[in-house]
């Protein structure tokens, strides 16, 4: 059966009207809210070490249709530096580099979070994305500072992102929309997997997430430690131990098992993993990991009030 296409519509008249209708959405839409296919530039406020990480994720990406990049930093050598390496302009004009951008990432450290706000907020309204990374921060906080209807989504990405294996959590604010979120989350999965979570979690998440390449650093330093200890060359170590964590965390992802069955599959009776693991229970690993994450995401509570 032939299908209607666009060009069979016009003979139709409740096409027509229906094709009208389309038409005077998409011009109030043009007026208040720009389409984000039509999105051109992203800027990034605050390239440090995660912002950096981001731009240096998003100039090697072709998977959107934005095209042009630019950042700023707090320091001005350091700012030519960037724009040197990845040949995007890069300065300490918050203002303007927001205003020549469609999509705003926010990228800096909560302290500085209300003076950058303030320095961009002649320049953003309805037509512009903010994605904000900063710990802590609201997207409600956010709105209220700029004080318009501008669409904010509340992103909490981690480090890996630079390998394209990163883990990013993100939730909207008030104002935007089901598209900005599918913006956001074509950006973040472009650099590994992106959630949509409540907001109410962005502080847990970051005490897991977001700090979590942190302790995993430290178990992987204690296995190459490990692997010397019993002999190993220390590159050798580390490459064991760094594969098996992957392997590991990959199993738990592909094969959506509890991680207890997957330890269970290693654990043969009476044989050596069973006396590992009678070490860790005594070390108390278990207990000691759960109390990081839980520390840090009281941390995370507290970053903006302690600004
Ligand atoms: N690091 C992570 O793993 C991670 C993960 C998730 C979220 N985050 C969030 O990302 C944010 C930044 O953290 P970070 O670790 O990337 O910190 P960072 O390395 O210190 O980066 C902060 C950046 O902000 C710039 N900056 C400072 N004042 C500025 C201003 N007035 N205008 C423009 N740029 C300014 C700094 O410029 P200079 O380079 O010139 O000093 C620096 O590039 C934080 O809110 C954090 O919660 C971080």
């Amino acid at each position: 059966m032939a299908s209607i296409t666009h060009a069979d519509a016009p003979q139709r008249p409740e096409f027509i009207s229906m094709r009208k209708q389309k038409h005077m959405q998409q011009a109030t839409r043009t007026a208040k809210h720009k389409p984000l296919s039509d999105s051109r530039t992203l800027a990034i406020l605050g390239a440090g070490k995660m912002g950096g990480i981001l731009l240096q994720a998003f100039a090697h990406y072709q998977g959107t249709p934005l095209l042009e990049l630019s950042a700023t930093v707090q320091h001005a050598e350091r700012a030519g530096k960037l724009g040197e390496r990845f040949n995007i302009p890069v300065t300490t004009d918050n203002r303007r580099t927001a205003r020549n951008a469609d999509v705003i990432f926010l990228c800096v450290k909560p302290q500085v979070a209300d003076q950058v706000l303030a320095e961009i907020r002649p320049e953003v309204g309805p037509n512009k994305l903010i994605i904000s990374i900063v710990a802590s921060v609201p997207t409600s906080y956010i709105e209220n500072k700029l004080g318009k209807e501008v669409p904010v989504i509340r992103a909490m990405p981690n480090t890996p992102s630079v390998v394209a294996c990163g883990m990013t959590a993100i939730c909207k604010g008030r104002y935007a929309t089901d598209e900005h979120m599918d913006m956001a989350k074509k950006l973040f999965s472009s650099v590994g997997r992106c959630a949509v979570a409540d907001e109410n979690k962005m502080d847990a998440i970051t005490g897991l997430s977001a700090s979590g390449p942190a302790y995993i650093y430290i178990i992987l330093e204690s296995l190459a430690e490990a692997g010397v200890k019993v002999g190993l060359s220390r590159e050798l170590a580390t490459e064991l131990a760094a594969q098996t964590v992957l392997g590991a965390a990959q199993m738990v992802l592909k094969t959506g098992e509890h991680p207890a069955l997957l330890k269970e599959a290693v654990t043969t009776p009476a044989g050596c993993t069973i006396d590992g693991i009678l070490e860790l229970e005594e070390g108390k690993l278990r207990v000691t990991l759960i109390k990081a994450v839980v520390k840090a995401t009281q941390r995370a509570k507290e970053l903006l009030i302690a600004k």
